[in-house]
């Protein structure tokens, strides 16, 4: 049996006032992989914690298979857990690790078969007479995984499993884990910070920062449509390039996004988006390239939907198959808060009773996105971070992140003819929601 998981509306005050989870609403279907991503602190646990009964929701319902959970206890949700710190019993061997939940669930039952069934599935049954101090640590996960594999479970849920171990095991297990959940069938609910992770992991993506849900999709659409900056930015690597433009569409010219010193030409036939880009006439906007939208080549090389820029090599950083160059281009990053950790909550502000209708949907909006998702207001906020902090992240020199071949010799102070290819444009507006492509001309990709 698996089963259909739903959180309707779902919030969680730990301290009176202070939520970490905000109206939470998310279907999970029977059977399905879904991830929870975000950020350390913005909830994951959390909300894992309170799908398996070990923390209540302070407002809005868990439902399992429709039921409203409130009051079953964790016993009695027939889920198995695996955490990130492994959690065995120190002194069983792993055959009694693996076996004594079974034991507990049916007593009298003798669990080898399904002791050795699991150990069998997973690989591990010569580690079965072993100690958990006999085991390494993927070994270790292995077992944990066997324990919560053996009790057959309508629903598995996992948080961090993989984070404690080494990158060659993390991608080995990542990918036993996908295959055994597959095969099994089980309604999987995965918490992670990893985006990689995420996206080659999950049939969806929930993407979470605050406490708020961003976006949920398939891999796929997260990545190509990403409803807002902060989603753009927590997924893909490298990191998506975010600069700061201006939109120009003068009613008798053509349209352009400058970017600073130098600027993005939209030329006619505008396609629908470049249409509806024209109403930001004379705003500020946040153009978002991923390195796959800009090319290493000359003006004369463009193809249709291509323009030319240049850029000034700052810093050339060698991995092997690929080069990630990072050149100046003479604009402005704009940037993204929160995406390694959330700031510290603030209490929520209580709602005045006498307040106008639009204040309070003020109130709602700025508590549904927890804070905006783009720093515009600050122009000295581009280089460093805000109030004296770090940026959010060791930030290298340049504004523009490109991949390309290692076959090209760049050295610092070249400067480099670049092609930006505008069907690969992003746009999002000052509160960092995406504009371009437009959210609702657009289905879900792969839904
Ligand atoms: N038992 C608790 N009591 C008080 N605050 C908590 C408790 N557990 C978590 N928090 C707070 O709730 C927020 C979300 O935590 P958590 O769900 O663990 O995030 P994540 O798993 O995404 O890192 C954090 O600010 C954390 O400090
Ligand atoms: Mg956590």
């Amino acid at each position: 049996m698996t089963r259909a998981i739903s959180l309707h509306q779902v919030s969680k005050s730990y301290t009176r006032g202070v939520r970490v989870v905000e109206r939470l609403s998310l279907d999970i279907r029977p059977g399905e992989f879904l991830v929870l991503l975000g950020p350390s602190g913005c909830g994951k646990s959390t909300v894992l914690r309170m799908i398996a009964g070990l923390e209540s929701a302070t407002e809005g319902e868990v439902r399992l298979d429709g039921e409203d959970a409130g009051d079953l206890p964790p016993s009695e949700r027939d889920m198995a857990m695996v955490f990130q710190n492994f959690a065995l019993y120190p002194s069983m061997t792993g055959r009694d690790n693996i076996g004594f939940p079974l034991r507990i669930e049916t007593p009298g039952e003798d669990p080898r078969p399904r002791v050795d069934a699991t150990a069998r599935m997973l690989g591990i049954e010569d580690l079965l007479d072993r100690f958990p101090h006999q085991l390494s640590g993927g070994e270790r996960q292995r077992v944990a995984m066997g324990r919560a594999i053996a009790r057959h479970p309508s629903a598995f849920l996992m948080d961090e499993p993989l984070s404690n171990l080494d990158a060659k095991l993390r991608n080995h297990l990542r990918a036993e884990i996908a295959s055994l959940t597959r095969e099994l069938g089980v309604t999987t609910v995965y918490v992670t910070h990893d985006q990689a992770e995420a996206l080659s992991l999950g049939d969806r993506v929930a993407v979470l920062r605050g406490g708020v849900l961003q976006q949920v999709g398939t891999p796929r659409t997260v990545y190509a449509l990403p409803a807002n900056v902060f989603v753009a930015a927590f997924i893909g690597t490298p990191r998506i390039n975010l600069l700061r433009g201006l939109v120009r569409a003068p009613l008798d010219g053509a349209m352009s996004i400058s970017l600073g010193k130098q600027y993005l030409p939209l030329r006619e036939p505008w396609s629908v988006d470049q249409r509806l880009l024209r109403v930001q006439q004379g705003r500020e906007v946040i153009v978002g390239l991923r390195s796959e939208a800009v090319r290493l080549a000359k003006p004369s090389e463009a193809r249709p939907g291509e323009v030319a820029i240049s850029g000034l090599v700052e810093h050339v950083e060698f991995q092997g198959h690929e080069v990630l160059v990072h050149f100046n281009t003479g604009s402005r990053p704009a940037v993204v808060p929160d995406l390694e950790a959330p700031r510290p909550v603030r209490p929520v502000r209580r709602r005045r009773r006498e307040g106008s209708l639009l204040d309070r949907l003020r109130d709602r909006r700025a508590g549904l996105r927890a804070g905006p998702v783009v720093d515009l207001d600050d122009p000295a906020d581009a280089g460093a971070g805000r109030d004296g902090e770090m940026p959010p992240e060791g930030r290298l020199p340049g504004d523009l992140v490109v991949r390309t071949t290692p076959d090209f010799d760049l050295r610092h102070g070249m400067q480099v003819p670049l092609l930006v290819d505008l069907a690969h444009l992003f746009v999002f507006d000052q509160h960092g929601e995406r504009i371009c492509p437009a959210p609702a001309r657009l289905p879900d990709l792969d839904e």
